[in-house]
Formats: C-alpha cells, sequence, structure tokens
C-alpha cells in the first residue's frame, strides 16, 4: 500500500529565539523545511509529501518547493496549519488522498533523520503495527517534579523513572492510516506526539530503533549541531 508523509512545520520556533518561522530557517544555506522534505522523499517508500505550512505561509512554501530540486517519483501537497502541533497535522491529514494506507508524520524541525530510520518505520507499519515510534535509550537520568511551592523556588523531586526502561521518540511516526484519522477523531486533549494519540484508543505502539541524526533542531545550539553533521556528510 502507499506511503505518504505529513510534515507540520507550521511552528514559530519560539525556543529558538527570534526570526523566521522555524521551518524556513537556513541550515548551511537550504530551508531546514527543504532537508527534512528531501530526507522523507530520499525513501523509495514514500510516494507523497504534504508539507503543512506556517498559516499564512503556504505560498512561500510552495515556491520553495519549486526552486528546490526534489525527486520526481514523489507528489507534494501545501496546506497551512494551525494553532498547535496537533491541529496542523490535523489539517494536512484532511488533504490525504484515500489511496494513501500507510501514513508518516515527520517534524520539519528533525531535517536531518536518514533515510534508514524512515524505511525501518515504513517496514514495521507495512509488518501489521498500527503504529511504529523511532526511539533511542536516554544518556541523562529522567526525574519527575513537583511545582515549585513558589514560582522561581527549587522543585521537590518526586520520582526517578528506571533509565533504562525509558525512551526519547522521534519521529517520523508510522501509522496505518485508519488507525491515525480515528486517534485524531477522538483524542480532543494536548498532546506532543501522534503516537500517544494512538495509545489512548488502547492500541500497541511499537519502537523501532531511532538515530542520533534525527534529533529535533529546538534550542540555538542545535543549529550549531546541524550544520557540523552537514559538514560531516560532505565528506
Ligand atoms: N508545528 C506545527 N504547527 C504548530 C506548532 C508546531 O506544524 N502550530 C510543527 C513545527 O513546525 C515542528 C514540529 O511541529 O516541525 C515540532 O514542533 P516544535 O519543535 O515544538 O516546533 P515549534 O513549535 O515551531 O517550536 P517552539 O515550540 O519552540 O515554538
Ligand atoms: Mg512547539
Amino acid at each position: 500500500t502507499a506511503v505518504a508523509a505529513v510534515i507540520p512545520a507550521a511552528g514559530r520556533g519560539v525556543r529558538l529565539g527570534p526570526g523566521a518561522p522555524k521551518a524556513l530557517r537556513a541550515l548551511n544555506g537550504t530551508p531546514m523545511l527543504i532537508h527534512a522534505v528531501r530526507a522523507l522523499a530520499a525513501s523509495r517508500h514514500v510516494s507523497l509529501v504534504i508539507v503543512v505550512a506556517p498559516p499564512d505561509g503556504a505560498a512561500e512554501v510552495k515556491s520553495l518547493l519549486d526552486a528546490h530540486a526534489l525527486p520526481e517519483r514523489t507528489d507534494f501537497l501545501v496546506v497551512p496549519g494551525g494553532e498547535s502541533r496537533q491541529e496542523s497535522v490535523r489539517l494536512g491529514l484532511d488533504a490525504l488522498p484515500p489511496e494513501y494506507g500507510v501514513v508518516l508524520v515527520h517534524d520539519a524541525a528533525r531535517p536531518l533523520v536518514p533515510v534508514d530510520t524512515v524505511d525501518a518505520v515504513v517496514e514495521a507499519v507495512r509488518a501489521g503495527a498500527p503504529a511504529v515510534v523511532p526511539a533511542l535509550p536516554l544518556a541523562d537520568t529522567v526525574k519527575e517534579v513537583a511545582p515549585a511551592a513558589t514560582a522561581g523556588d527549587p522543585e521537590p523531586v518526586v520520582a526517578t523513572p528506571e533509565r533504562a526502561r525509558l525512551r526519547a521518540v522521534q519521529t517520523p511516526q508510522g501509522f496505518d492510516r485508519a488507525t491515525l484519522l480515528r486517534a485524531h477523531e477522538t483524542v480532543t486533549e494536548d498532546v506532543t506526539d501522534d503516537a500517544s494519540m494512538v495509545e489512548q484508543l488502547g492500541l500497541t505502539v511499537v519502537a523501532v530503533p531511532g538515530h542520533e541524526e534525527a534529533f529535533k533542531v529546538t534550542r540555538p545550539l542545535d543549529l550549531v549541531l546541524a550544520e557540523a553533521v552537514l559538514a560531516r556528510r560532505r565528506l
């Protein structure tokens, strides 16, 4: 069955600091979004990419896609996004043609995901999993904290989950089409990834190995790392 990728790219990038919307910021001269689109279109499985543009930036994103060389076997659609990532993904899904049975959702903010990671997610969905996430073990120990008594005071630590059982989850996350559509119709509370909506339906989400280079560009230091990864790839 055919595979489509939805790329939410409508965020402002507040944590990256002032400037253009994050997905339109350049990495080594090329907009982050174009890197992300190329990373997904590099997979031979992916035949449609739906880019969810900043709400007033759809025309600009269309001309960016036209201006950069992209594989001819891949189709592209651009739709305007919404106020939250969840809403942006839903707007992307509204544009999904019926023939696509597998859907990937990939953050534009993860521009350097290797094609092998994309393919591993697709293959796990095609093997029968309703939802698949790429995931990595954590380097840091994670603590759960409670709110500080007074804002600015130290936060009391309430728990330390066993690190070996925790994973940091990346994108692309892959889904059986019907499962993802039902999740977006059913779950109305705020979530930070699509797989958690499928978990709320009571279905099993599985994890496949993620990749260090699929990290999310979130803060200014991440731009330094992303450009270093690109420079290393050119060697
Ligand atoms: N996203 C989106 N629509 C929104 C918010 C986020 O499509 N209303 C997208 C972003 O463009 C990004 C992905 O969701 O590709 C992951 O979000 P995040 O890394 O949080 O990006 P931003 O929301 O842009 O960054 P920040 O939270 O720092 O403002
Ligand atoms: Mg955000």
